[in-house]
């Protein structure tokens, strides 16, 4: 492979905790070891509208600790397309952009792979709320909002004890359980519904009944955002329920919360190791 010197940085897709220091430890990476690091906005939008800049040690000081991504993110349709693809990739090289670091989830991953047939050396660093990313146990951002979710479900824990109320509680994660049912076993939950168990609605009442004869003083039950039923529809089959359950219902769909705030210690330093990896693993011609 030819020497890189200039190396391209893009954060793509749903934004997440942990995004600031990968791109953080990517910049600086690269300039310990003399490429010039270049900032595109945007995501691959920003490949296609020329939108990058030479990024230096001060463009990422001050955004370890910084929820969101500085570079910004959209999701691309343009890009999705072939002549998309081929535009970025002439932008790419009428910058001197040599090589992509692509910060992002399954999408983004696709995008870098098609990039990657196309010729140009690309490394996909996982980072989705979601953690459903092949081959890799916990993506950039899951660590952060797992604990938003659980500092949440402790919170509607009290309220609904204090009512005696049932709880549907909304998590993201788009088709994938994981939040919602790490969030349910952290948190205690009576119920954890998710889209790689399908279930009933009667099942989740026979189960809210149990809860009630047990003596409960609440029931909390965690829906991940693809489940077979959302939370909504939940709540409104038990309130027509509400003289079988004993329970009063109320809902709480989190949204996106789940993505903001500040990385946890566990999100920024796993950012930082991977955004200082590759040159290591897969670039060891460009490493000092
Ligand atoms: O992929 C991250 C995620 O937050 C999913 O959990 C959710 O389904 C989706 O993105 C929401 O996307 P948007 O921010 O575009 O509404």
């Amino acid at each position: 492979m030819s020497e890189i010197r200039r190396l391209g940085v893009l954060t793509s897709g749903g934004d997440g905790p942990g995004m600031n220091p990968a791109i953080r430890a990517v910049a600086r990476t690269a300039l310990e070891h003399k490429m010039t690091p270049v900032g595109i906005r945007r995501g691959y939008q920003g490949l296609l509208d020329n939108d990058m800049e030479n990024m230096t040690a001060r463009s990422v000081g001050g955004t370890i600790q910084r929820g969101g991504t500085v570079l910004g993110t959209v999701r691309s349709p343009a890009f999705l397309t072939p002549r998309g693809r081929l535009d970025a990739l002439h932008n790419l090289s009428a910058n001197g952009v040599d090589a992509l670091v692509i910060i992002g989830g399954d999408g983004s991953m696709r995008g870098a792979i098609e990039l990657h047939k196309l010729g140009l050396p690309v490394i996909g660093i996982p980072s989705s709320i979601d953690n459903d990313m092949y081959g890799t146990e916990m993506s950039i951002g899951v660590d952060t909002a797992l604990n938003t979710l659980l500092r949440s479900i402790d919170m509607i824990k009290d309220t609904a004890s204090s009512h005696q109320r049932a709880f549907p509680i909304e998590a993201m994660g788009r088709n994938c359980g994981y939040l919602g049912l790490m969030g349910a076993i952290a948190g205690g939950a009576e119920m954890a519904l998710i889209p790689e168990v399908p279930f009933t609605l009667d099942e989740v009442l026979i189960n809210l009944q149990n809860a009630y004869i047990k003596g409960k003083a609440h029931c909390i039950i965690v829906v991940a955002e693809g489940a077979s039923y959302k939370a909504d529809t939940i709540k409104a089959y038990l309130d027509e329920r509400k003289e079988e359950t004993g329970f009063d219902s109320r809902v709480t769909i989190l949204g996106h919360v789940q993505r903001g705030g500040a990385p946890s210690a566990f999100d920024r330093i796993l950012a930082t190791r991977l955004g200082w990896r590759p040159w290591r693993s897969y670039w060891p011609a460009s490493a000092a």
